[in-house]
């Protein structure tokens, strides 16, 4: 039988990379797309034995290229996101329009599946262009393409992730630590592995579930993330609970940056709970518990911010 060919939207990110690696390792064959080859080429090409991989460099608006490409794959994942907006990159554009357009398209060439994802705990959250955006974006794609299937994902983390790096990176660095809302939001950290691992579970077999919510083992407030990740990394800093009106006055000027620390937008998703909405089955209930232990997992990557490195003994 012909191997499947999955078509990857952000395939260079975070999901896409190790996704790509698990997918090629089970004899399917990938199309990666990506924005600019020259950048993101030389990471890309190194995720898969030669035969298994394309890579293809396309806007993701080129209407004409994305249409062959989808006219040529049997399975779609959409793995395109941002968490700021920038020029002709808005939350619009990027989370409604785009997973829009590729949905019909894959209506039309009749594809298996096609697999979007969203985002967990942005029903709530109508003051934020991010949570708002991807919502829409949702229902475009569950309108256009019955095959589609929806993850909703608490925040992933791994080696390669932005989130638990960049703490580790800022808690190095700063004598005290801004929390928002007084570090209450709960998370409910999921590992990047297990996440692709569901995918490609969701694409080798049937699955009458057309929305999941993913999560981890452990519900962690904001506050308990950072606490753990300043265990691992062996270090004391005093917590400073952020007034709104200074955070929102810092993330004004962040946003003036290429690559913001954190916007306006993401300070209001900051108030809204990454847990279960309930109106959803969770990965827990169609049978994929992630146990990956957060401590654990970050543990193998942490010494890259500890005083002491890679060789010193646990205290
Ligand atoms: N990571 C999390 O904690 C988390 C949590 C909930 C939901 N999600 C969702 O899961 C999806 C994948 O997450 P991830 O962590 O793998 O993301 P990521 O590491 O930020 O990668 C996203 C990819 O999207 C592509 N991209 C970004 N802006 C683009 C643009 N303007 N036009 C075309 N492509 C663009 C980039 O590919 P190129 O530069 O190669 O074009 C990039 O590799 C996203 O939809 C995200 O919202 C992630």
């Amino acid at each position: 039988m012909k191997p499947k060919n999955c078509l990857i939207f952000g395939a260079s990110g975070q999901i896409g990379r190790n996704l790509i690696r698990g997918l090629t390792q089970k004899n399917l064959k990938v199309t990666a797309v990506t924005r600019n080859l020259h950048q993101k080429g030389y990471i890309l090409k190194t995720q898969a034995n030669p035969g298994y991989l394309d890579i293809v460099e396309t806007n993701i608006f080129d209407f004409n290229k994305i249409d062959k490409l989808i006219k040529k794959a049997d399975v779609c994942v959409n793995l395109v996101g941002i968490l700021f907006e920038k020029g002709a990159n808005t939350f619009t554009n990027i989370h409604e329009k785009f997973p829009s357009m590729i949905s019909r398209l894959c209506q039309k060439h009749k594809l298996d599946k096609f697999i979007h994802l969203s985002a967990l705990g942005i029903e709530n959250a109508k003051d934020s262009k991010y949570a708002m955006s991807k919502l829409n974006g949702e229902m475009a794609v569950q309108k256009n393409f019955k095959e589609s299937i929806i993850l909703k994902p608490s925040i992933i983390y791994s080696v390669d992730d932005n989130f638990t790096t960049m703490i580790m990176g800022l808690l190095n660095m700063l004598p005290i630590f801004p929390l928002y809302y007084r570090g209450k939001t709960k998370f409910m950290p999921l590992h990047c592995i297990d996440i692709c691992n569901l995918i490609i579970d969701l694409i080798e077999k049937d699955n009458p579930n057309k929305i999941i919510e993913c999560i981890g083992p452990d519900e962690l407030t904001f506050k308990q993330i950072i606490e753990k990740l300043l265990k691992l990394i062996e270090k004391k800093r005093f917590f400073v609970p952020m007034p709104l009106f200074l955070a929102n006055i810092m993330a004004t000027f962040f946003q003036i940056l290429p690559n913001p620390l954190i916007t306006r937008d993401q300070i209001k998703l900051l108030f809204y709970h990454n847990i279960p909405s309930g109106k959803y089955k969770t990965n827990i209930d169609i049978g994929k518990n992630f146990n990956r232990n957060f401590d654990k997992e970050v543990e193998k990557y942490c010494y890259m911010w500890k005083e002491t490195g890679e060789y010193a003994k646990k205290k």
